[in-house]
């Protein structure tokens, strides 16, 4: 795949389906995400509809029409002294990954985040999930720290692993 096929843009309503499709693969099959209930509509429109999508966008990349991976800024902390740090999430549908377009997805999501004048994006990346790992040191995140045996899902305890990337140079 080149890349140059893949159309990156903000996420619409109308790709909520496909969107959540992807995420809901790993609520029910995977340790990427620690939600254990799925995402569905009309209940989680609002996922996409009531964020501050200047800060922190949704966004998604379009192969031949169709969404095959997404990613998105979230707010960290609630706590407004918290505001210049965002999470990042990125998610690449099963039939669509190995082939770039986790890391087009993640550089586009720094770009946004650098334009939005936020100061880190943080990641967390449960044990056991190389490629997430490899894909955040690609584009310059580092280790910052592991926190212990915080999750539990399928009945494993599992440890997350904590990653930054400073857009201020910090
Ligand atoms: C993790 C994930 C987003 C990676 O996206 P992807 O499109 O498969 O990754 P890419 O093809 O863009 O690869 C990015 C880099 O990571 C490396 N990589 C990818 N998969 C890898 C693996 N299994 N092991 C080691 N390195 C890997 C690639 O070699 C590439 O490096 P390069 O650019 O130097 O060649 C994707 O596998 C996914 O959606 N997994 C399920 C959800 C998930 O884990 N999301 C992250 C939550 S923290």
């Amino acid at each position: 795949m080149a890349t140059a096929d893949v159309t990156v843009r903000d996420a619409r309503v109308s790709d909520l389906p496909a969107i959540f499709a992807i995420y809901n693969e790993q609520v029910l099959h995977g340790t990427a995400t620690f939600d254990t209930e799925v995402k569905e509509l009309p209940r989680d429109e609002a996922w996409l509809t009531a964020r501050d999508l200047s800060r922190h966008p949704v966004i998604v990349a379009e192969l031949d029409g169709r969404v095959a991976a997404w990613g998105s800024l979230s707010q960290w902390s609630a706590r407004c002294a918290y505001a210049r740090a965002a999470e990042e999430s990125v998610y690449v549908h099963e039939d669509f990954r190995g082939r770039g377009l986790g890391r087009v997805v993640l550089e586009a999501l720094i770009e946004r985040g650098r334009r939005a004048g936020l100061g880190v994006l943080l990641a967390r990346i449960a044990e056991g999930n190389p490629a997430s790992i490899a894909l955040h040191e690609r584009v310059g995140f580092r280790r910052i720290g592991t926190m212990r045996r915080v999750g539990e899902k399928f009945g494993r305890i599992l440890d997350v692993e904590l990653m930054d990337l400073h857009l201020d140079g910090g």
